[in-house]
């Protein structure tokens, strides 16, 4: 591929053992051609998931999350926040300084969630989290109090309003009975009240993604995609509301959680797939899912490299043709193994200590050959990622007609964090497939804490609002004289302005929403502090407005 950064560390193998080895490894090479091809297919995806109807045959789910706002600088207050996306489960105390408009990590804390639980009942679970949060509460003496709570739940969820995510199908390890089809706020305040000792205040679910953008959205005000490539793979983004045929309303912006991850569940990307990664799906825990995610997160690499290196000693390349009992291990070869081997300096060193750890009878080749799979394996899953973010930056591009766009990305993630080049590869390959992009990336602080936190505080200062305009409205004939409440048509179809002034003054500023036809309302900021572009006055994170959903199959068109 021109343009080509890949470190594929060639040296030191003998050219008959390196041609023989290549051809193992081929498949995993993606020329620039076949990395546009996968973007292409990846748009048409995502205009389907996007389809009022198409959406329920979708491989990219791309899910509404009814975030519309961002923060105005107006938030503060205490708030718990929960992270359920990998191995452990964090509990985080957060406090938002308006004066300041700072996020503060008070403490947080970190719970395992042992296998038997990952794959035990979802009542289990939720009890092991809903203990952890006790133990919390009571280390940070917070039992008393009654504080708001974001949930970063980082699964593929129907979001139905900002406190009520149904779990679609778990992914990463994860296999709970009773809960895919469940509404996960329900069964976390469940478990709370089994145990009957404590209190939480209203629930925001967040996806990683999500949090990740807000987080960064603070700082940058054009971050309008979130990304993760950690233990699972997603990205979020803002959309125009007028391609969300699933939600009702045209104006503003929505963030969409795209769970690329799903790429390829519908047999799209036979043609990339080697038989490696056929044998990572049939061997795990939830075969024909997640097709795209299983080429790319750290769940799943190292298994990548691992299933190449027995291959390769079976075809008597590598290790004299004499596999270990660790080699044939499935998960003995971890991700992180992929990062210390690839180590620009001490990788070659790196390797020959993991090789011996696995007890394998290595020579000097082999430690070289070993490096170069890592190399091969940790490129690809950069650059279809590279090929997924791009498809997302220049979809935004013509979205708003631009001949160019700069964006910024907020990303996260162990395999983009720790590994020494994924990084920059994945950034060459978009400058590649996105040209008329410039997109830059921002590692996110603690989106999965901290961002819960903020679209918490969010959704609590949209939802007094909202109270405070109620009761306004309610009140007797006599009142309305000295609370008026005027109703102005904004131009926008189907948008009404409500501005509320009187008694009522802290509510001076305007609100839109559609406040009677179900939807949550938001203040439109004045004098705000720095914002995302995409922070569209007044947008709200709303609640449901689906529109006469059809069933799987029915006619209808889905044209964004
Ligand atoms: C989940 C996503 C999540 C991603 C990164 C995937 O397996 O489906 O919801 O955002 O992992 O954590």
């Amino acid at each position: 591929m021109s343009g080509d950064t890949a470190t594929l560390h060639l040296d030191g193998i003998p050219p008959h053992m390196l041609s023989e080895v290549e051809k193992h490894l081929k498949p995993f090479r993606l020329s620039l051609e076949k990395l546009q091809e996968v973007s292409a297919r990846l748009r048409k995806d995502m205009l389907r998931g996007l389809g009022k109807h198409a959406h329920h045959r979708a491989a990219v789910k791309m899910l509404p999350t009814f975030v519309r706002a961002t923060p105005d600088g107006t938030e503060k207050g205490d708030f718990l926040a929960l992270d359920l996306g990998g191995t452990n489960f964090r509990v985080l105390h957060v406090r938002v300084l308006e004066e300041e408009q700072r996020v503060l990590k008070m403490d947080s804390q970190i719970c395992a969630i042992p296998q038997e639980i990952m794959l035990g009942t979802g009542e289990k679970l939720f009890d092991h989290i809903a203990a952890c949060l006790a133990e919390f509460l009571d280390s940070q003496k917070l039992r008393g109090q009654t504080l708001p709570l974001g949930f970063t739940f980082s699964f593929p969820c129907e979001q139905k309003e900002i406190d009520k995510s149904i779990l679609i199908r778990w992914t990463k390890g994860f296999n709970c009975s009773g809960v895919e089809g469940e509404d996960v706020v329900r069964l976390l305040k469940e478990a709370i009240h089994r145990r009957g000792d404590y209190h939480i205040g209203s629930v925001a679910m967040v996806n990683d993604t999500v949090g990740t953008m807000m987080s960064c959205g603070y700082r940058d005000q054009s971050c309008e995609i979130g990304m993760i490539i950690g233990t699972g793979t997603n990205a979020c983004y803002m959309e125009e509301m007028k391609n969300v045929k699933r939600v009702e309303g045209e104006d503003g912006r929505m963030c969409i959680n795209t769970e690329w991850g799903g790429f390829g569940d519908d047999g799209s990307l036979k043609d990339v797939l080697t038989e490696f990664d056929e044998e990572v799906d049939r061997t795990s825990i939830n075969p024909g899912v997640h097709t795209f995610e299983k080429m790319i997160s750290g769940m799943y690499l190292g298994e990548i490299v691992r299933l190449v290196l027995l291959k390769l000693t079976q075809e008597k390349l590598l290790f004299k043709g004499c596999p270990s009992e660790a080699l044939l291990s499935p998960g003995s070869f971890e991700t992180k193994f992929i990062s210390e081997i690839e180590e620009p300096d001490t990788g070659l060193e790196n390797a020959k200590k993991i090789l011996t750890k696995l007890a394998l009878d290595w020579d000097l080749v082999d430690a070289r050959v070993a490096r170069l799979v890592c190399d091969t394996v940790s490129s690809r899953s950069a650059r279809l990622c590279a090929a997924a973010l791009a498809t997302i930056a220049n979809r935004i591009r013509t979205n708003r007609g631009l001949d160019h766009l700069k964006t910024t990305v907020g990303v996260d993630g162990t395999v983009y964090r720790k590994h020494p080049n994924f990084s920059d590869e994945l950034q060459a390959a978009v400058r590649l497939l996105a040209p008329k992009c410039d997109v830059t990336f921002l590692i996110s602080e603690d989106g999965s804490g901290k961002g819960a936190a903020m679209v918490t505080a969010v959704a609590q200062r949209l939802a007094l609002q909202s109270r405070l305009l109620e009761d306004s409205d309610g009140e007797d004939e006599e009142e309305e004289e000295e609370e008026k409440v005027i109703v102005l048509r904004t131009g926008q179809a189907g948008c009404r302005r409500l501005c509320v002034s009187g008694r009522n003054k802290d509510l001076s500023k305007s609100v839109e929403g559609k406040r009677d036809e179900g939807a949550g309302s938001g203040r439109e900021p004045t004098n705000t502090p720095a914002q995302p572009t995409w922070n569209t006055p007044g947008a709200a994170l709303t609640r449901e407005q689906v529109s006469g959903d059809r069933k799987a199959g029915e006619p209808g068109t889905d044209e964004v």
